[in-house]
């Protein structure tokens, strides 16, 4: 299969290639801001972060699907910054959603995350046909709160109090965004141009 490359502004998302396992290391070992971020309640033990590392190996291995499951995110300058990812909410193959991490937190605040946000709810939308598609989070993670506001995604969901994060409660919160809402506020990323 082809690789696949995605461009929206200073964007790219591509396939996973074997010199980013390197970045996934230290993403996981020194380069660990986003971590307080992204599920912060989620134990990342040295045995978890090892059989994560050996999926990533084995993945690249592996046919790729034709619906990519995930993508890395570069900058238009080269630098490999993150990646994007999809998943079933507790495995209900009715409710996907998305999900993004800028792992190199020298990227966070610059326009960078909406960018590669919208170019991958972009690719999921026409990938999947889905007339809707969702994304988590959590009532502190305000960058991922405005970001998932600006995409037009609304609240679905709310567990009160549902997370303890350094002695403070916060929601965990899911959002909706529908495929017609999308392409009206973003026709210009439409795989067949404008709509
Ligand atoms: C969440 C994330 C993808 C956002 O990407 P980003 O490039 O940092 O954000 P952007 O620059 O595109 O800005 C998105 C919104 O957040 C706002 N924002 C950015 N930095 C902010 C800050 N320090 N405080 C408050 N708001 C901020 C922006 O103003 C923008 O909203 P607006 O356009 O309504 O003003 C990125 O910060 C990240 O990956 N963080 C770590 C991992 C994580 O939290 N992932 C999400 C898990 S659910």
């Amino acid at each position: 299969m082809e690789p696949l490359i995605l461009k929206y502004g200073n964007i790219i998302l591509r396939d996973r290639i074997p010199a980013d396992l390197a970045d996934h290391r230290r993403w996981l070992r020194t380069e660990t801001a986003w971590l307080d971020w992204d599920a912060p309640w989620e134990g990342n033990d040295p045995p978890f972060i090892s059989k994560y590392l050996e999926r990533l190996e084995q993945q690249l291995h592996q046919p790729l699907p034709a619906i990519r499951p995930t993508l890395e995110i570069c900058h238009a300058d080269g630098a490999h910054i993150g990646m994007v990812n999809a998943y079933y909410i507790d495995g209900d193959r009715e409710r996907l959603a998305v999900g993004i991490g800028l792992r190199e937190s020298s990227y966070w605040g610059k326009g960078l995350g909406t960018q590669a946000f919208l170019l991958w709810l972009s690719y999921q939308f026409a990938a999947t046909g889905r007339k809707r598609i969702y994304c988590q989070t959590w009532s502190g993670n305000t960058r991922m709160l405005k970001l998932a506001a600006k995409s037009h995604f609304s609240e679905c969901e709310r567990i009160r109090n549902l997370h303890e994060i350094q002695g403070q409660r916060y929601d965990a919160l899911t959002f909706v965004l529908n495929q017609a809402v999308f392409w009206t506020m973003h026709p210009e990323l439409h795989p067949g141009g404008t709509i």
